[in-house]
């Protein structure tokens, strides 16, 4: 009830500004409100198909009828309210650039960092804010001490740039990656830990998982592998770019030492954000990307001294967690898991079509992986976008090969269903 207030209160700031650009329709907080209401004591698996609900949360977004976005896992458009309140800021910082940028938005950093911290499930003093999980990550990819000769294990599906900076420390150190190797997808959490522990050794400093592998879709058993390698007093890195505010978990669940990710996949914030967690006995010893003042040397914010940039953007943060919350993580992780089940299910039987990702939810969420025997996923892909004006990436590298397909919240089913009859139809060819 709280958070559905404070998004509703907000509203009423934003619009103001908005409804002069005609952005946004003020008739749909009303709507909202009422969806809200209705919903309340709906356990969140009976609302994923409650379509008359997640119409409201469609009409939140300003995308075109005319295209549909199966790349959300890629980058997610934001709410419109999150647009709304970025380009508010950035009007504002444009008036005044250094007094907007450095004492109104900067001010906005440590109650930000409370909120996400809040909502990621760690202490504040944890958490920095970063533009995108490939810099948190990297972060920590270059920031541990290593010598030549320790070991790293890591997997062949984890995702090309974290994977391409472990290389680079691997040639210019001569530290030893090992590598996982594993045919995806699986439903069966146990064969997947044991890829793991099979590849530690006396040698191994570090493991580094990939929550949700990007290429298919599949979810990992982090909290599984993370215990085995605690044990072994290991490293433990996540890469939560496809996890956060897509699965309904707090860090703390995943006993790892350094989590990373970005915002504007599945938070819907704006493009350029992210976070890095660091347990915070760790903090001293992480070296930062950018040199920080000795002062620093225990602070999490060591790892924010990015000079200038864009302020705006992050001060909007606050506006996608207000979105998000009105949702609720759980509702909004039943209806991710229900829209890939809907067109999979629809596409499964056909003759020729491909699934390669798993229908569970303790194996998935939204992204699926979908093939037709005989075509290449690049005559599929162009087949969606010329004949339905259907956006999908595919992907072809190392075992896999198709097209990958990832809605969000904003995705109706007759949307969908449009996909169904493109892949139908391709398949029929
Ligand atoms: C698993 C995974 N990790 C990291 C990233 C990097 O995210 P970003 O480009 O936002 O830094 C991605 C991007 O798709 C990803 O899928």
């Amino acid at each position: 009830m709280s958070n559905r207030r404070s998004f509703i209160n907000k509203l009423g700031v934003l619009s103001a500004a908005a409804i002069t650009s005609n952005i946004f329709q003020p008739a749909w907080s009303a709507d909202i409100l009422r969806a809200l209401d209705k919903a309340d004591g709906k356990i969140a698996f009976e609302l994923a198909g409650d379509e008359a609900f997640w119409q409201t949360v469609q009409q939140a977004y300003n995308t075109p009828s005319s295209f549909i976005n199966f790349n959300n896992g890629g980058v997610s458009p934001a709410p419109r309210t999150v647009a709304e309140a970025m380009k508010l800021n950035y009007d504002q910082s444009n008036q005044a650039p250094s007094y907007f940028m450095w004492r109104i938005l900067d001010a906005g950093r440590e109650p930000l960092r409370r909120r996400l911290a809040g909502l990621a499930g760690c202490d504040r003093e944890e958490l920095a804010l970063q533009r995108n999980a490939s810099e948190a990550l990297e972060t920590v990819i270059f920031g541990l001490d290593l010598k030549a000769g320790d070991e790293v294990v890591l997997c062949k599906k984890d995702y090309p740039h974290m994977m391409n900076s472990w290389k680079q420390r691997e040639k210019r150190e001569g530290i030893k990656l090992v590598w996982v190797d594993i045919a995806f997808p699986v439903e069966d959490e146990a064969a997947i830990v044991k890829k793991y522990t099979d590849a530690f050794t006396a040698r191994t400093k570090v493991v580094h998982i990939t929550h949700l592998i990007n290429w298919i879709g599949q979810k990992m058993p982090v909290r599984k592998i993370a215990d085995e390698a605690k044990k072994r007093h290991l490293e433990v890195i996540v890469d939560g770019a496809h996890s956060f505010a897509h699965f309904d978990f707090k860090i703390a669940d995943l006993n790892c030492d350094y989590f990373g990710t970005s915002l504007h996949k599945w938070l819907g914030a704006p493009i350029g954000t992210g976070f890095l967690y660091v347990k915070k006995e760790k903090i001293q010893k992480l070296w930062p990307l950018f040199g920080s003042p000795d002062t620093q040397e225990n602070d999490i914010r060591k790892f924010e001294n990015l000079g200038t940039r864009p302020f705006y953007i992050e001060q909007a943060i606050d506006d996608a967690i207000d979105f998000h919350e009105m949702i609720g993580i759980s509702r909004k992780e039943e209806r991710l898991l229900y829209l890939k089940n809907y067109w999979m299910e629809k596409v499964k039987d056909i003759p020729k079509v491909k699934l390669h990702t798993s229908f569970k939810k303790e194996f998935g969420g939204a992204i699926g992986l979908v093939s037709v025997e005989g075509k290449k996923p690049g005559e599929l892909e162009s087949y969606l976008i010329q004949n339905y004006r259907i956006h999908c990436v595919s992907v072809v590298y190392e075992d896999i090969s198709g097209v990958r397909i990832t809605p969000n919240v904003y995705i109706s089913l007759p949307q969908l269903d449009m996909l169904v009859e493109g892949i139908t139809s391709f398949a029929s060819k």
